[in-house]
């Protein structure tokens, strides 16, 4: 199985793609959850991730609590999207699993100097955060990282936290500009495929059809989720952002996009944290990402259901 570190701000979408990575053990290891500020404060985030590791029955699974804001701009969250505790929807137990004493970034560091070079995938589902702090800390873990495979940005479907810019960037552009900098290999799952990636009502049933803790529990924090968003797009049902990146690792042929270049705004306070995408390749910068564009949602679901079926 590929080593993965999923550094997320839990939040619905977060849980459903954590569910799906523990869920596949025979493709993916989970060596480590690092839990960053975004969707709610990092105390919410941080146990909300060890409310969905103790939903799984992965209790074990190592939790790191990481950077409680950005790195210059002040922290922006999204419970009007979330509810209030970043998990709304599902009635689950408060969690008993430990959180590690050291510092999500230093494990980061760490785990991508004591492993094989080239071996530790990183998947961030919120803002960027910590990883470019590790960067910072330690540039030499850069050539280290298989990849990295995030959900943020978008191009033609432009933004929702703000008319430019995708919630994750807009919170901290700072960081995103040194993670897309880095030189390592990244493929990124923006607004413009996670919108492909709809909850339908039929596709919400079958999570509920499941008839299991998880599926219930999965069911119920996707209407939640949905709730806000059907009436702010006017689609059949809302888009399941991160999941994105886990479907990405577990059947890439389910996924199609280009490497092209891309840089973050940093400085416009009008577009704050878009993601400028060179697509049609008018500009001679270098590519420096796999930015997707497409996905076969049906075959999507069908595996996300099936593998949630086996928790
Ligand atoms: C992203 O923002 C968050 O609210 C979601 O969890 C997802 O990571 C979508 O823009
Ligand atoms: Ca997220």
């Amino acid at each position: 199985p590929r080593k993965i570190i999923i550094d997320t701000d839990p939040g619905q979408d977060d849980a459903v793609a954590i569910l799906l990575a523990l869920a596949s053990p025979e493709d993916l290891d989970v060596i480590g959850i690092t839990t960053v500020a975004g969707n709610v404060p990092l105390d919410l985030t941080t146990r909300n991730a060890r409310i969905i590791c103790e939903l799984a029955g992965k209790p074990q699974t190592r939790i790191f609590a990481g950077c409680d804001r950005p790195l210059a701009n002040e922290l922006v969250t999204a419970e009007h999207v979330h509810g209030k505790t970043g998990l709304d929807g599902p009635v689950l137990p408060d969690p008993t699993m430990p959180v590690e004493d050291q510092h999500a970034v230093d494990f980061l560091i760490d785990t991508l100097r004591n492993e094989p070079e080239g071996s530790v995938t990183l998947c961030p589902l919120g803002p960027l955060t910590n990883i470019a702090t590790a960067l910072q800390k330690a540039p030499d873990i850069a050539p280290r990282i298989a990849e990295i495979v995030l959900m943020g940005g978008a191009y033609f479907e432009v933004g929702n936290i703000t008319p430019t810019a995708e919630f994750n960037i807009f919170v901290d552009p700072h960081a995103a500009e040194i993670v897309f900098k880095c030189g390592a290999p990244i493929t990124v799952l923006p607004l413009d495929v996670t919108h492909k990636a709809l909850v339908t009502k039929q596709r919400n049933d079958a999570f509920r059809a499941l008839n299991s803790p998880v599926g219930t529990a999965v069911a119920q924090m996707t209407d939640f989720f949905e709730r806000f968003d059907i009436a702010k797009y006017g689609s059949e049902g809302a888009p399941l952002h991160d999941p994105c990146v886990i479907g990405y690792l577990l059947a890439p042929h389910m996924f199609s996009g280009r490497h092209i270049n891309v840089e973050i705004e940093t400085q416009s306070p009008l577009t704050m944290g878009m993601t400028v995408a060179d697509w049609w390749g008018v500009t001679d910068r270098p590519p420096n990402a796999n930015f997707i564009g497409d996905l076969e949602a049906d075959q999507f679901f069908d595996l996300l259901t099936d593998r949630l079926g086996r928790l």
